[in-house]
């Protein structure tokens, strides 16, 4: 692939990429948080802001469709900072209704010939109590961004199964009067069980009981979904979504799939980057072809091309996680010029 490297690949990925990865994760999101603290470096940021492409989906008005996905701001520490590089809509968490430290480190691994990662960090995040209080305090404090922000949600690690409607339930009603949407995360390879969540009977139970609770603020509900779903799995579960009047499917998380790199590479836990794009597409289009629900595509964005392949496969918003490690901030710029 011929394209030129920009300062984040030239001078800051290698710096970073000197540290183990969760250690350059910390720096990384430490500075971000900064960042959203500060009006001045905020609004030297806005200078270099992107041609707008703006879209409304969910009701929500969407500066551009290019998301920050799941997983980067866990605790949503740097909502400003994402809107000032560029983003169009900001996904925090997965959240948990109990503060939890994830799985023992080292946790996230490095593929950088496979523009790749593999983590099993296991949901570490402040828990939905300590995250509720820090977004109330950012927007009584006129400290939130101008795109809308989805809140993802998940279930901790020490509620048996059976419970986990119930803690779902105790994060969604904390969180959602600071949330443009909700997502459901049942998909997530690396706490016990939750993708068992995507059987029909076990997801229909939890978002009758979201949908019990809306209120009078109702929120577009979106469910996160595994890109190693069989067909015959992903049928029943768009027939519970559209039942159910799910607002939108994320497409996908990461894949506990590894056939395709090699098995030296292997670390246990879930692949994402360039490995997944086929799959997550191929999904995609599945989806599309058989539903309605508005798809974000999630999986293997790394450059303008893999991402229009997205949108060409039916997605309406696209979301950036491991592309963004890969090729910095400059990667949302590439995107948009060539939508
Ligand atoms: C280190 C890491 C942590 C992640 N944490 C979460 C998470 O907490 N919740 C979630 O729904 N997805 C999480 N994801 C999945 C991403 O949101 C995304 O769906 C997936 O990585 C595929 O996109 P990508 O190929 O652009 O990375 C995580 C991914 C990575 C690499």
């Amino acid at each position: 692939m011929n394209r030129s490297r920009g300062t984040y690949e030239r001078f800051v990925r290698p710096l970073l990429f000197s540290l183990d990865a969760e250690t350059a994760h910390h720096l990384t999101i430490g500075l971000l948080r900064r960042v959203s603290q500060s009006d001045l470096v905020l609004r030297a940021l806005k200078s270099f802001q992107l041609p707008s492409k703006p879209k409304t989906l969910f009701g929500l008005n969407f500066p551009n469709p290019i998301g920050l996905a799941a997983g980067l701001d866990k605790n949503g520490v740097a909502l400003r900072a994402w809107a000032a590089l560029g983003f169009g809509f900001i996904e925090i968490g997965t959240v948990t209704a109990k503060a939890q430290p994830g799985n023992p480190k080292p946790r996230i691994f490095r593929l950088p010939r496979q523009q790749a990662l593999i983590n099993r960090l296991g949901f570490n995040n402040d828990g939905a109590d300590i995250i509720a209080q820090r977004l109330r305090a950012q927007r009584e404090s006129q400290r939130w961004p101008a795109v809308p922000v989805g809140i993802n949600i998940g279930k901790s690690r020490v509620t048996p199964l059976e419970q986990a409607t119930d803690d779902y339930l105790y994060s969604f009603r904390l969180l959602r009067e600071f949330a443009d949407y909700i997502t459901l995360n049942i998909s997530s390879p690396n706490t016990p069980g939750l993708r068992e969540l995507q059987e029909p009977q076990k997801l229909a139970h939890l978002l009758r009981a979201i949908a019990s609770e809306v209120g009078t603020d109702p929120k577009p509900i979106m469910v996160k979904i595994s890109p190693d779903l069989s067909a015959a799995e992903l049928k029943e579960i768009l027939a519970v979504c559209e039942e159910n009047r799910v607002a939108g499917i994320i497409a996908t998380n990461t894949t506990l799939d590894h056939s395709s790199i090699s098995p030296d590479l292997h670390q246990e836990g879930g692949l994402s980057g360039a490995p997944l794009r086929e799959k997550a597409t191929a999904l995609v289009r599945e989806i599309a072809a058989q539903s309605t629900i508005p798809v974000i595509a999630s999986g293997g964005i790394y450059d303008a091309e893999s991402a229009r392949e997205k949108f060409e496969a039916g997605a309406q918003l696209v979301q950036l996680y491991t592309g963004l490690v890969y090729r910095g901030p400059r990667l949302l710029r590439e995107i948009i010029d060539k939508l």
